[in-house]
């Protein structure tokens, strides 16, 4: 059996059209790994003239793997998978205006993120993709092989302040601490399926460099965050209703614009799961408050946290 499955490229480094396919019903063995093949390479999908609803999105999202639940996004009762991004004059958009890959703040940051687009505005809103691979790529040797040791440290940043100040707020908060301990992730990670390397540090999640100084750790940090920003490693998406869109989260940062506020953009998202980022280096360790260990960490090396690094334990940890 063959498939009517087209590829088409729209940016240099990133992104392609996929035509030939209704993502309302089930996919063929040989339409899936045709629509695969083209995520790994193109790191971002696109799909036009989707009808689909929540549960067709979530039943093409399975055949990538099992579905994640966010930890701060209100989810559905009967389907606590998918979250809703209904944004307008009343809810304005929260936190998607700054270069990041979903949830690197989890030990196993997803794979990818499938969106659907409902109600688009008039003009605005669009997302902007860029390759990490491609940035990676740009650098030179020197910085290559520089970074390809290092390893950052990630955290819950930009959900600290739905929590509030109140005691309530910081009680829930250090419960969500524990749940989510600080992750260190490779800076460079090596994708799982394609061996490719790419630049795994951003601006929503990183917020240190292990074992540097604090101003060393600063200003590489500001340069790498640079990189994600350079127009030539993007995909700039313009939503049309109907619009369905799936992105490699091992390999690709996004930057959602709220310059349509406070008109109406209303998309459906959910999020398959990731494994634990590796790196040239080797394996990731979690960096976690333990009393016991802590003399294992100096608090200067570890940003000012009393902390040790442990390898990470599948069984407690994840
Ligand atoms: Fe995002």
């Amino acid at each position: 059996m063959g498939h009517n499955v087209e590829v088409i490229k729209v940016a240099p480094h990133l992104g392609a059209e996929i035509r030939g396919v209704d993502l309302s019903r089930a996919l063929s063995d040989e339409e899936f790994a045709a629509v695969h093949d083209a995520v790994m390479e193109n790191e971002v999908v696109v799909f036009h003239d989707q009808k689909i609803n929540a549960e067709q999105q979530i039943a093409f999202g399975k055949r990538f793997g099992e579905l994640s639940v966010h930890p701060f996004s209100p989810n559905q009762e009967d389907t606590p998978e998918l979250i809703i991004f209904d944004n307008n004059e009343d809810n304005p958009p929260f936190g998607t205006d700054r270069w990041h890959s979903d949830e690197t703040f989890r030990a196993e940051p997803p794979l990818g993120t499938m969106l659907s687009a409902k109600v688009i505005p008039a003009y605005g809103g669009n997302t902007i993709f860029a390759s990490m691979t491609a940035a990676y790529d740009a650098l030179s040797e020197t910085m290559q092989n520089f970074l390809d040791d290092l390893e950052a440290i990630h955290d819950m940043v930009l959900f600290r302040k739905l929590f509030g100040g109140g005691e309530d707020g910081l009680a829930t908060m250090r419960k969500y601490e524990e749940q989510y301990p600080n992750p260190v992730h490779p800076v460079v990670r090596i994708h799982p399926v394609t061996g490719k390397k790419a630049l795994f540090v951003n601006p929503q999640f990183t917020i240190r460099i292990k074992n540097m100084r604090e101003d060393e750790s600063r200003t590489l940090l500001d340069f790498l965050f640079r990189q994600a920003a350079i127009p030539e490693i993007q995909y700039r998406h313009q939503w049309k209703a109907d619009s369905f869109v799936f992105w490699d989260n091992r390999s690709t940062q996004h930057y959602a614009p709220h310059d349509y506020f406070p008109q109406r953009r209303y998309l459906e998202r959910i999020t398959i799961k990731g494994d634990r980022p590796f790196g040239p280096a080797g394996p990731t360790y979690f960096l976690q408050d333990n009393p016991e260990t802590s003399a294992a960490g100096s608090a200067d090396e570890f940003g000012g946290h009393r902390a040790s690094i442990r390898p990470i334990d599948r069984e407690k940890d994840i």
